[in-house]
């Protein structure tokens, strides 16, 4: 594979997309050895775009369906969204290509990952393809939420500038970018009934409408009665940044990989980049957005 040395470490490019050597063994693994169902739903998408909060909603809108009594913990009280949805690559296959414990699973099974949809799809070949739920948000909070995290990773203050320079390169932890996104995005204009485009910003802005879709998609909108008795509001609350980095299990967890579940809770804001990049680091983003966009991409 061809490979490159940042400042973390090796990275190999496979199918156009870099990856850390284990997550690349992980992704190897999948690839071999996932047995997809139609009914899987997979939550997709670039690391540090609301991965954490699309799982948490996931969760709750199925969680809602079942009849448990008022006593039972939710599952979002007893763990983090990571632990409840693993990712493919990074937790399920990271070690082995044979899972064959996943067939066991209540459907719908939900899955997470941080791979382009080509490679995502890749066990399918020709079975139908399973529910995609792909959430994209703003390349320039990507990145200062991705600097946020690596400080905290690595205990030491990653310098932005590198960073920065990784992400317009494309060279980084699952990147480029640019392509990970339109990879999703043209797949949901093919196939919009398999594959749902979710905005950050716009699950910011209207969230009642967003989780309504996002409902819909999974195939279990809500009801009339539910609508009236608040139940949308509800969720939205269940699963604020606020509420869930609140709840003792957040604030003390660690996912298997040894990532504290505090990090992926942060400000959650739109816009926060304005706090942090340049002039100069804007217009070079905006410029590779118009580049590799052309008009016809997301944005
Ligand atoms: P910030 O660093 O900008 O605050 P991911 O879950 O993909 O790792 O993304 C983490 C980003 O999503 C962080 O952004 C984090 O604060 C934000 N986030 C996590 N949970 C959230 C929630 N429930 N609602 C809104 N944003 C959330």
């Amino acid at each position: 594979f061809p490979s490159y040395k940042d400042y973390i470490g090796n990275l190999y490019n496979y199918r156009g997309c870099w990856y850390y050597p284990n997550t690349l063994q992980g992704v190897l693994n999948f690839e071999k050895g996932f047995k997809p169902q139609e009914t899987d739903i997979i939550l997709a998408s670039f690391p540090k775009s609301g991965t954490t909060w699309l799982k948490a909603l996931t969760i709750a809108l199925f969680e809602r369906l079942k009849n448990n009594s008022s006593n039972d913990l939710h599952p979002l009280q007893s763990d983090n969204p990571h632990g409840i949805v693993p990712f493919l690559e990074l937790n399920l296959y990271l070690k082995s290509s044979t899972r064959d414990d996943l067939t066991k699973l209540s459907s719908p099974r939900v899955f997470s990952t941080h791979m382009p949809f080509h490679t995502l799809q890749v066990p399918f070949k020709d079975d139908p393809l399973c529910k995609i739920v792909y959430v994209c948000r703003n390349v320039k909070d990507v990145l200062v939420s991705l600097w946020y995290f690596r400080c905290a990773q690595l205990q030491k203050e990653v310098d932005m500038e590198s960073l920065f320079e990784s992400l317009c390169s494309g060279v980084g932890s699952f990147g480029p970018f640019w392509e990970h996104v339109l990879s999703y995005w043209r797949r949901s204009l093919e196939d919009p009934k398999k594959v749902l485009f979710m905005r950050y910003e716009e699950m910011k802005s209207e969230p009642s409408a967003q989780v309504k879709r996002l409902a819909e998609f999974l195939g279990c909108p809500f009801t009339e009665e539910e609508e009236k008795d608040g139940s949308v509001d509800k969720i939205m609350e269940l699963c604020s940044l606020r509420n869930l980095s609140g709840m003792e299990i957040n604030k003390s967890g660690k996912t298997c990989n040894n990532v504290p579940y505090s990090s992926f809770f942060r400000k959650g804001e739109v816009g926060d980049f304005k706090n942090h990049l340049t002039p100069e680091m804007e217009n070079k983003i905006d410029m590779i957005i118009q580049e590799k966009y052309n008009g016809s991409g997301p944005v």
